[in-house]
């Protein structure tokens, strides 16, 4: 079971699963589980932890983010609610917050950056899977890269369009083979072998 609610992960992770050979599924319903801890890793335990108690059957948690270094890692595990945080409220006016979340958090972190030149960041992705009450693996992955001047491309999702990898010159918005170089493949990667042997 691959345990999120985000249509556009659920489709990147099950398609890098695709060489297992084996059928992943959504959970029968979402849980609210709070991400309480400050890790990626940590958050993505808790994940994969309430979702194999509730339905008792091998589960795949990813908790993933971007981290950005001029704002001293922030989003990271923020990511989902940045637009929310108190950090860097007031550069948001009432008005945007009409906007889609992944476009208010989007130019949340564009008008922070108005004035950096240091624009290095990385998409960070930690992913567990819990196969038993006792015994879990995990891996995890990391893309670097920059963050653009405006949003550009429309693939992907959340942060996407703002983050140029590094080796590009477009952001990651406008690249078909994401799959491939992103973070959540690399923690997919660093865990496949180990979850060939358990599942
Ligand atoms: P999570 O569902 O708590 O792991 O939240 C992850 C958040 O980080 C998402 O809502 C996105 O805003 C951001 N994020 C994670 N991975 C990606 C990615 O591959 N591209 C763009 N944004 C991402």
């Amino acid at each position: 079971m691959i345990c999120t609610s985000n249509k556009k992960k659920f489709e990147e992770i099950s398609s890098m699963l695709k060489a297992l050979n084996i059928e992943f599924v959504k959970p029968p319903y979402e849980l609210d589980v709070e991400e309480t801890a400050n890790t990626f890793l940590s958050n993505a335990y808790l994940k994969a932890r309430a979702y194999y108690e509730a339905f008792g059957i091998p589960a795949l948690a990813d908790d993933s983010g971007l981290v950005i270094e001029a704002l001293g890692g922030r989003p990271g595990v923020y990511s989902a609610r940045f637009y929310k945080e108190e950090f860097g409220s007031h550069v948001l006016k009432e008005e945007d917050y009409n906007l889609p979340k992944d476009d208010l958090n989007n130019l949340k972190v564009l008008r922070l950056l108005e004035n950096e030149e240091n624009r290095r960041a990385k998409f960070v992705s930690a992913i567990v899977v819990m196969m038993s009450n006792s015994q879990g693996i995990f891996g995890e992955g990391e893309l670097k890269g920059y963050i653009a001047k405006e949003p550009s491309g429309s693939l992907g999702f959340g942060y996407d369009p703002i983050f140029i990898p590094e080796g590009y010159d477009v952001s990651l918005a406008n690249i078909e083979h994401k799959n491939e170089i992103s973070h959540r493949r690399k923690a997919l990667n660093a865990l496949f072998d180990m979850l060939k042997k358990v599942l």
